[in-house]
């Protein structure tokens, strides 16, 4: 389902939010460190580029992903394997776990947390980044296209996962144990080319649902959200400004 070409296009506007994560890390010098949804892997690798003497795992179910992850810089560290999240058995308690934007594809956020929670290390670091953009004209309009009767009873069971507020991020750390920092940023991304945002989407939101249509009914798909997308991010001289809203939260379990 994965594209790592189409994913990486946007390479820059994707990593920003993973540093702005990475900045409140306060870990010293851990010992096992994972990537969870790592994707093409050049964030991993930038996780083992700051924890040199760290095992780093980097886990993906997209066996796509995960190749071309392989294919980057050989070092020692990251490990990379093809796993789902829901069920990775992590091979040692893990002093950092980093998530970039991959959470949101999986349910049942309560009782995921609770299980990443349980693979930390005491002092252990839990850092996730998620998009918070579900109400954004972006989506809004993936939904009318989505509505049409002609694509609704095959995506129906295509469904979008949500993301919880921050509060209740909060509550759920807190209440395990951990101490926790959350906050939402909005980014104003400016996108290079034509049709920037149908080519942001591409990349990621429209994966499941090009997927579920098969090629015909994609090419129909795309065409028909192509107009309604440029209406509601009009391209300017210097780009197509996006703005992108993200939740992040980073935990640590004290004891
Ligand atoms: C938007 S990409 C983010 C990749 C990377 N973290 C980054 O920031 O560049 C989301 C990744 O999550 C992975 N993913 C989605 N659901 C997953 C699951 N259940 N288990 C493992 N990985 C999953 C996808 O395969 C994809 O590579």
């Amino acid at each position: 389902m994965w594209d790592p070409a189409q994913y990486s296009r946007f390479r820059d506007e994707r990593k920003r939010p993973f540093f702005d994560l990475l900045a409140r890390v306060d870990v010293e010098s851990p010992t096992q460190v994972a990537d969870l949804g790592c994707g093409t892997g050049d964030l991993t690798r930038l996780l083992a580029r700051r924890w040199p003497s760290a095992q780093v795992y980097g886990v993906d179910a997209s066996s796509e992903m995960v190749e071309a992850a392989r294919r980057g810089p050989a070092l020692a560290s990251p490990r990379f394997e093809v796993a789902d999240l829901a069920d990775w058995r992590a091979p040692a308690l893990l002093d950092v776990l980093v998530s970039n934007a991959a959470l949101h594809w999986l349910p049942d956020h309560e009782a995921l947390l609770g299980r990443l929670v349980a693979k930390l290390a005491p002092g252990g670091v839990l850092a996730f980044q998620v998009p918070a953009n579900f109400e954004a004209p972006s989506h809004r309009r993936v939904d009318e296209v989505r509505a049409l009767p002609r694509f609704a009873s095959v995506l129906k069971p295509v469904r979008r996962r949500p993301v919880e507020a921050l509060p209740v991020y909060a509550s759920w750390l807190f209440g395990l144990g951990l101490t926790v920092e959350a906050w939402e940023t909005t980014y104003l991304h400016v996108l290079p080319g034509e049709d920037a945002v149908l080519a942001w989407l591409l990349g990621t939101t429209l994966r499941p649902v090009l997927a579920a249509l098969g090629p015909e009914a994609s090419r129909d798909f795309v065409e028909t959200l192509r107009p309604l997308l440029r209406e509601s991010y009009p391209a300017q001289p210097y780009g197509t400004p996006f703005p992108f809203t993200r939740r992040f939260v980073v935990a640590r379990r004290v004891t």
